[in-house]
């Protein structure tokens, strides 16, 4: 794994700030959940959810600590910042392969911010008839949730800052990093919503 102290190459462009999440907090927050979620669900089978492609990492470790049979799936979404005039527009850009009614359904998604990213899918996904529809996200920044959600698992919780590093990316970089990192936005030198924006669409 490439850390900090060996990094030559990632953060050329001087943007990382601190690490909020080291790595093996990150591995430790990760088998918590996978254990509750083996605890929760038993004697069931999951159907889990992946939305590209910030949740990948997250997924690929999460399942690895999930002691049920289980299948995966993949979806992705863009959505438009809530500050545009497409406010609150999300469209489906690659749907599921699977039939998931009947099944037990856990969506998991790096970062809640607004919460329209999902509570967009959770509807559109329940008129599926899913016997059963949860949510599992890597972090939760409820300070500027619009929408309401019921977020049944979440390893972290964040206030304002932008994140970056174990599958969140800035303009499709730094996904690759072992720990989330604090992005400094006095060096790219655009407000929170217009990094969103970019990075969604
Ligand atoms: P929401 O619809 O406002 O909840 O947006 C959630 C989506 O915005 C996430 O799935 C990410 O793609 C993106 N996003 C929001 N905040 C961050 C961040 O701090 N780092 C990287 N991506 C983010
Ligand atoms: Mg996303």
């Amino acid at each position: 794994m490439i850390e900090k102290s060996n990094q030559k190459n990632i953060n050329t462009a001087e943007i990382l700030g601190r690490i909020l999440f080291p790595g093996e907090e990150i591995q430790r927050k990760v088998k918590e959940l996978g254990n509750k979620i083996t605890l929760d669900y038993e004697s069931k089978e999951l159907l889990i959810v992946c939305i590209l492609r910030g949740a990948v990492i997250f997924l690929t470790d999460l399942i690895r600590h999930i002691d049920l049979p289980l299948s995966i799936d993949f979806m992705s979404i863009s959505s438009y910042g809530f500050n545009t005039p497409d406010s609150g527009l999300v469209k489906i850009t690659k749907d599921l392969d699977e039939n998931i009614e009947g099944r037990h359904v856990l969506i998991v998604e790096d970062i809640i911010d607004t919460g329209l990213t999902l509570s967009y899918l959770i509807r559109n996904l329940k008129a599926r008839e899913p016997e059963s529809i949860e949510i599992c996200t890597l972090i939760d920044r409820a300070v500027r949730r619009i929408t309401n959600l019921k977020i049944k698992y979440c390893a972290f919780n964040i206030e304002e800052k932008y994140v970056v590093g174990y599958g969140l990316d800035y303009k499709q970089k730094y996904r690759n990093l072992e720990s989330i990192y604090e992005l400094r936005t006095d060096r790219v030198k655009r407000d929170i919503e217009s990094l969103k924006f970019s990075l969604n669409k």
